[in-house]
């Protein structure tokens, strides 16, 4: 468990997995996380949450507010010789109504993996048209370092993919 300023995250646990899921099948959330969103069931969930790359960790958490899971964020990719992550998902549920959680989950994802796990870069991708996400690194301090054009197809349209990275050293808490 990782207690954070107004949340805490907690390794998620089968029980939450429909949670996870009525989360992901909101028109906020499924769509802005993976335009393959549409074939996901609660069957595969498990292994669209955990999608990590040959020769690294993921962990995924439940994010708790009040005691109640009201999010989830998944830290992907950790290479632990290379000392880096990679934000895979983060999302609040749409009808939980308190301000901030979104913003309090990463810096609490960020805290564990520069000051636990002893990472040294963390790098996000977010679609082109997520302004909330790309607000969320850009005041965060992270640093845009790309954009991958016409990445993906969704709903009739091309989508640009934003790349954004903060190294420990660029990190203000
Ligand atoms: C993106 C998401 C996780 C943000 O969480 P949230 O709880 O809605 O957002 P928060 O209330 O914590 O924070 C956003 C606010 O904090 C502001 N903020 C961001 N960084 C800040 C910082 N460092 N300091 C102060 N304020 C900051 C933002 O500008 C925004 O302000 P606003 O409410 O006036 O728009 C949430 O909207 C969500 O689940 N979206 C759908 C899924 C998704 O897009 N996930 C990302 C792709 S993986």
């Amino acid at each position: 468990m990782i207690k954070g300023r107004k949340v805490i995250l907690d390794s998620i646990q089968e029980q939450d997995l429909l949670t996870v899921y009525n989360i992901i099948q909101t028109e906020d959330v499924g769509p802005a996380l993976s335009t393959t969103v549409k074939e996901l069931n609660l069957a595969s969930l498990g292994k669209f949450l955990f999608t990590t790359e040959p020769g690294t960790e993921c962990k995924v958490f439940v994010i708790k507010y009040n005691d109640e899971v009201v999010g989830f964020v998944t830290l992907n990719n950790i290479h632990t010789i290379r000392h880096n992550a990679y934000i895979g998902m983060i999302a609040i549920d749409p009808t939980c109504k308190e301000k901030l959680l979104g913003l309090n989950a990463l810096r609490t994802i960020i805290d564990y993996a520069f000051n636990y796990l002893n990472l040294h870069r963390l790098y996000g991708h977010t679609f082109s048209n997520n302004k909330r996400m790309n607000a969320l690194y850009d005041r965060g301090g992270w640093i845009h370092e790309g954009t991958e054009r016409e990445y993906a197809f969704y709903d009739g349209e091309w989508i640009d993919r934003e790349i954004w990275g903060i190294l420990r050293t660029e990190y203000k808490g």
